[in-house]
C-alpha cells in the first residue's frame, strides 16, 4: 500500500462532503478550505485532512512512502474537462485569419471548411500519428491541471474514422494517468460522402455506426450537433434513442447558433448535459430547472469565435447548477486551458471565483457522470490535485489570468513531472 503525505500546504480548497455530486444556484459560491493544512493520500485515493496545528500534521502521524512539502501552496482538486475534441489532425489557423476577416463559423463551414476540413486531414493520418498528436495536446492540458477529461469523434464521419478516432481515445485512456471518458460523434456534421442526404447519414450512424461502436466498447456517451445548418431535433432525437439502446448517455452540442430545440430535445432523453447555450432562452431555463441536465457553458469558444457568451451569471441566479469546460478542438477554440477558462467565467459571464472554480470541478465532473470519484477535496475521491505557488487567496487564481502558478500536479496520488 503506497501512502503520501502533503505537508505546509497554505490552503487546502474544494473540499465537499462525500455523496455531493453537484452544486445549485447559491450552494455554487461557497468554497470550503482550510488554512495551514494537510492530506494524506492512500493507494491513489484521499485518505484524509486536516488543520495542522503548531506545525504538526497531527491526525497525519505515521510513516509514508512520500512526502510531499506544498511550500504554502493551495491545493485544489484537478480540474475536470467534461466536453473537448482534443483527437483531431493538424490545425486550422487559416480558417482563424479568415474569421478576422469577416467570415462567421457558419460561412466557414458552408464553404465546406470547418468541420469538413478536420475530417480531410483526420483520414489522412494512420491511427499511430493521430495518437501522438492528440496524446501532446494531452500532456499539455494535464500539465495545465486537468485530470479528467471527456473526448469525442466527430471528425471521422465514416464509419471506419470514427472508429480509428475513438481507438485512439481508448489507446489514451489506456495509456495516460488522466481518467477519460469517450463520447460517440458521428452526427457532428454530414460526412462528404453524404453530401446532400442528410437523413441517409442519419441513418448510416444508427444502422451501421453504432453497433460497430458498441460492439467494441468504445464510447461511454453519444453527442449530436443539434442546432442550426447541422441536425435538427427530430434527428437528435432518433439517434438519442438508437444510442440508449446500447447504453449509451446523451451529451448534446445546443443552443450556439441559434434557438433551435436543443435544449428540448437533450432533457426529453434524460441528457448528462447540453453545451454551448450561448443561444438559449428563459423557456430553456425553466427545462433545465425540471431535468438533472448539466447546462455545461464554453466560454473558451465564445472567445475564440468573439461571439455572445452562455448566460451562466442568469442560470445560477435561477437556482441552476453550471458546468464550465474548454470545447479544446481545432476550429472554435484551440486551447484546453481550464484555469482561463475560470478567468473567462469570471470576466466574461461574471461568476465569482468560487462559483467558477466549482464550475470547473464539481460541476463539469457531474456533467460527465464521474462526481463521485473526482471534482472535490473528499475522503475516498481519486486523489487528483494542483499545487500552486503561494498565492494570497483563491481569488488570484482567475485574476492572474495568464500566470502559470501551477506548480505540481498530482493524479492518482503521484506527482506527474515535467
Ligand atoms: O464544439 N460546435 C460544434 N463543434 C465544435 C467545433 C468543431 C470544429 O469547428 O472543428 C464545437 O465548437
Ligand atoms: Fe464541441
Amino acid at each position: 500500500m503506497s501512502k503520501t503525505l502533503i505537508k505546509n500546504i497554505g490552503t487546502l480548497a474544494g473540499i465537499l462532503p462525500a455523496g455531493k455530486k453537484r452544486l445549485c444556484g447559491e450552494e455554487m459560491a461557497h468554497l470550503e478550505t482550510i488554512s495551514n493544512a494537510w492530506l494524506t493520500i492512500e493507494d491513489g485515493r484521499i485518505k484524509d485532512f486536516g488543520e495542522a496545528t503548531n506545525g504538526k500534521c497531527e491526525a497525519a502521524n505515521g510513516e509514508y512512502d512520500t512526502t510531499i512539502d506544498a511550500q504554502g501552496g493551495t491545493v485544489l482538486p484537478s480540474f475536470c474537462d467534461s466536453h473537448t475534441h482534443i483527437v483531431y489532425a493538424g490545425s486550422r489557423e487559416g480558417e482563424f485569419v479568415d474569421k478576422i476577416r469577416g467570415l462567421s463559423y457558419e460561412d466557414i463551414a458552408r464553404r465546406g471548411g470547418g468541420i469538413l476540413n478536420s475530417a480531410d486531414r483526420l483520414h489522412e493520418l494512420s491511427e499511430e500519428e493521430l495518437y501522438g498528436q492528440a496524446m501532446r495536446r494531452v500532456n499539455e492540458i494535464i500539465h495545465k491541471g486537468t485530470g479528467c477529461v471527456e473526448i469525442k469523434s466527430g471528425y471521422g464521419l465514416t464509419l471506419e474514422d470514427e472508429l480509428k478516432m475513438l481507438r485512439v481515445i481508448r489507446r489514451i485512456k489506456e495509456t495516460s494517468p488522466i481518467e477519460v471518458r469517450a463520447t460517440f460523434l458521428g452526427a457532428h456534421a454530414v460526412g462528404r460522402a453524404y453530401a446532400g442526404r442528410q437523413a441517409e447519414y442519419v441513418e448510416h450512424i444508427i444502422r451501421d455506426m453504432l453497433p460497430a461502436v458498441a460492439a467494441e466498447g468504445l464510447a461511454d456517451f453519444i453527442d449530436v450537433f443539434c442546432d442550426r445548418g447541422f441536425f435538427t431535433p427530430e434527428e437528435t432525437s432518433q439517434l438519442l434513442e438508437a444510442g440508449a439502446k446500447y447504453g449509451l448517455r446523451a451529451k448534446i452540442h445546443g443552443q450556439e447558433l441559434a434557438d433551435s430545440g436543443g435544449v428540448e430535445v437533450a432533457v426529453k432523453h434524460g441528457a448528462l448535459s447540453v453545451d454551448h447555450l450561448e443561444a438559449m432562452t428563459d423557456r430553456d431555463i425553466e427545462l433545465f430547472r425540471q431535468s438533472n441536465t448539466m447546462p455545461t457553458a464554453l466560454p473558451g469558444t465564445s472567445f475564440f469565435l468573439n461571439m455572445p457568451f452562455a448566460p451562466a451569471r442568469k442560470m445560477i441566479d435561477a437556482g441552476l447548477a453550471v458546468a464550465t469546460a474548454s470545447d479544446y478542438n481545432p476550429g472554435s477554440t484551440p486551447s484546453g486551458d481550464m484555469k482561463f477558462i475560470v478567468s473567462l467565467a469570471c470576466i466574461k459571464m461574471r461568476l465569482m471565483p468560487a462559483e467558477a472554480i466549482n464550475a470547473a470541478t464539481i460541476n463539469t465532473a457531474a456533467a460527465m457522470d464521474v462526481s463521485n470519484d473526482f471534482g472535490s477535496i473528499t475522503r475516498g475521491k481519486v486523489a487528483n490535485l494542483i499545487v500552486t505557488e503561494p498565492i494570497p487567496s483563491i481569488d488570484f487564481i482567475p485574476y492572474a489570468y495568464t500566470m502559470p502558478i501551477i506548480r505540481r500536479v498530482i493524479l492518482r496520488g503521484k506527482e506527474i513531472k515535467e
